[in-house]
């Protein structure tokens, strides 16, 4: 039997750290893809990644390269070429430049990998996955952005250091696009059942909503750039879901037609994920504040979104 391909689109920080997660995973073999003048650097963490075969003990062929004929045959592409934001810039911020970027990958990854899931991660991812769907062109069940699975386990993260109990007990869901007006849902996190309000204050909870809102920038001042072990570890997640068929349900950037009166965008939502990609979105009913909330959240993925249009007018 063949093994499952994954390409990824960048080998920067995340792009090498994603192959990284899903080689110790065993998910499959690994094509990890630059321009040619980054072939090299491509090429050279690919090599590396290979030598930790032997120890770490996963079977994989694991190769670099700039041509895109390598990614033929691909089951999942992670797209994470782009710029990162650096201090005092916004995800928004790397609209222009990401679009041109999101918007070419795309259409390479529609011609050498047409029957691929696309899990989409370059920021504003929201808009990326607007834009990799029109220049895709595919159906948007196999289309998919990643953002939900790092900013509830940035959440779930904070809430354990908070509480000092494991992180494997926390279970939370958050909606929204990946912008600071993300929207984690406190009501539905719990520690094996208990609700979180019985372990901590409003104020408690609330400095680890904030804190999981703030993650990204909270880690770009400490580092200079945007971080990559988290960011990779929930897009390999994600990808596992889809290679190995397990119907998790994962906050994803997923395609809502009707579902929670989105109306026809991409926004952070609980996606069940299987070899389909998504094969559901799951719809939950919403207090009125966290309505307010999450369409306040999706407005601004749509304003993303018209920004994207008008700039670029053949992605309408
Ligand atoms: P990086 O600068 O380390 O790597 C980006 C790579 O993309 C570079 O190696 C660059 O040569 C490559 N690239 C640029 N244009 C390309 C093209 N046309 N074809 C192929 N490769 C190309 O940046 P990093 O830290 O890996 O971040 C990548 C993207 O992911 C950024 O846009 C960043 O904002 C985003 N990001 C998204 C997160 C999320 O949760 N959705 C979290 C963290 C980062
Ligand atoms: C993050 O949340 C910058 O989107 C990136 O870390």
């Amino acid at each position: 039997m063949q093994r499952p391909k994954i390409s990824i689109i960048g080998a920067g920080n995340v792009g090498a750290t994603c192959a990284h997660w899903a080689a110790i995973k065993n998910l499959g073999d690994i094509v990890l893809l630059d321009i040619p003048d980054k072939e090299g650097v491509a090429k050279g963490k690919a090599l590396d990644l290979a030598c930790c075969a032997p120890i770490e003990r996963f079977d994989a062929n694991i190769i670099g390269t700039s041509d895109y004929a390598d990614i033929g045959g691909s089951d999942i592409v992670v797209l994470t070429a782009g710029l990162p934001r650096r201090p005092g810039m916004s995800r928004d911020d790397l609209i222009e430049t990401n679009v041109k970027i999101v918007k070419s990958v795309s259409e390479k990854i529609a011609e050498f990998a047409p029957d691929s899931v696309v899990i989409v991660v370059s920021n504003p991812l929201d808009a990326m996955v607007y834009t990799a769907w029109k220049a895709t062109g595919f159906p948007t069940n196999r289309i998919v952005g990643q953002a939900g699975a790092l900013d509830v386990a940035r959440f779930r993260a904070f809430l354990a250091m908070e509480i000092g109990c494991s992180v494997e007990d926390i279970s939370a869901l958050l909606l929204g696009g990946h912008g600071d007006d993300m929207v984690p849902l406190p009501r539905l996190t719990s520690v094996h059942g208990i609700p979180i309000t019985d372990l901590l204050s409003e104020e408690k909870i609330h400095a680890c909503v904030e804190r999981a809102k703030m993650g990204g920038g909270e880690i770009v001042k400490l580092m200079g750039t945007s971080a990559y072990y988290a960011p990779a570890s929930g897009t390999i997640q994600m990808a596992e879901a889809i290679i190995r068929d397990k119907k998790r349900i994962i906050p994803s950037a997923a395609y809502c037609e009707n579902e929670y009166g989105v109306g026809g965008y991409f926004v952070g939502v609980p996606a069940l994920l299987g070899t389909g990609g998504v094969e559901r979105v799951i719809e939950i009913s919403l207090t009125e504040d966290e309505k307010k909330l999450f369409d306040e959240s999706a407005q601004h993925v749509k304003d993303l979104v018209a920004t994207v249009c008008r700039m670029f007018p053949e992605l309408a």
